[in-house]
């Protein structure tokens, strides 16, 4: 079992959207994947599909959640094996997110190992799984320092529009401060999203991060296409949705070099 941390604290570079296909194209070609939604958004969860059977405008604060979440392994110490779901696509399992997750960080302030409260619920999960993804909010936060905790390696998205790579030096300092609790992090890679062929800026984003990050970056560039961005609210990965896009051919392209890759 492998685990990848899919993190940017840039909003909106395309996190939950290539943890979701990327996911759902390596459990097509028959991987074991457990995609983790660490973000309270729960974006992740409702693109598989998962939280459309659960009416969250009627969900307060007050009541208990109506389902098992990351909320619960981080907060209560669940195991993970109550709290995965099978998705709709075989070989592709999930770790629900759920709102009450926003308020996860301060809960955990005062918590003993607070950095570590993941990668133990991970090490104790003993499902078979060949590879972990986990989809983190914007930010640098308790959260997403879990994912990096329990991460072997840290995948970086990264959008091809102005400001791309800022903030990302801050991202790295943290990989780096992180490396004191998590000795064997490494950079797994970084994937180009959102490629505009009609931009120039589109292609100096992508010659800037190949330059920087050398053979880190993969081959493979996400292009700009909407029925990417249309698919998660039918609760569809691109693949169900519109097999023939250019956004499933890339997820899917995408998904042969990671294999090759790790
Ligand atoms: N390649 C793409 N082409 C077109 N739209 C895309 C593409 N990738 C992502 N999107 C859309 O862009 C928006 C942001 O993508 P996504 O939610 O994956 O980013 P994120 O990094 O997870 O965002 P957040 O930081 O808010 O969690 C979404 O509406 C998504 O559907
Ligand atoms: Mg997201």
């Amino acid at each position: 079992m492998q685990t990848f941390v899919i993190a940017n604290q840039k909003g909106g570079v395309g996190k939950t959207t290539t943890v979701l296909n990327l996911g759902a194209s390596l459990a097509r070609k028959g991987k074991k994947v457990l995609v983790v939604d660490l973000d309270p958004q729960a974006n992740l969860s409702s693109g598989l599909g998962f939280t459309k059977q659960f009416d969250k405008q009627s969900w307060n604060e007050t009541e208990e959640a109506p389902y098992k979440s990351i909320y619960d392994v981080l907060i209560n110490q669940t195991p993970l094996s109550k709290v995965f779901v099978m998705t709709n696509q075989k070989n592709l399992m999930l770790i629900p997110s759920h709102l009450s997750l926003a308020g996860a960080e301060i809960e955990m302030v005062n918590m003993l190992a607070r950095e570590t409260l993941l990668k133990k619920a991970l090490s104790e999960f003993k499902e078979d799984v060949d590879y972990v993804l986990i989809d983190c909010p914007p930010s640098l936060g308790l959260l997403t320092i879990n994912a990096l905790t329990a991460s072997d390696k840290l995948i970086i998205p990264i959008q091809c529009e102005y400001f791309a790579l800022e903030g990302l030096g801050q991202l790295l300092e943290t990989t780096k401060l992180i490396r004191g609790i998590n000795p064997d992090l490494q950079i797994g890679g970084v994937i180009l999203t959102m490629f505009d062929s009609r931009t120039r800026l589109s292609s100096n984003v992508v010659e800037d991060v190949r330059e920087y990050f050398k053979e880190k970056a993969f081959k493979t560039v996400v292009p700009r296409n909407v029925r990417l961005s249309e698919a998660p609210s039918y609760g569809q990965s691109i693949f169900e949705y519109d097999e023939s896009s250019t956004g499933a051919h890339a997820y899917e392209q995408l998904a042969t070099e990671f294999i090759k890759r790790f």
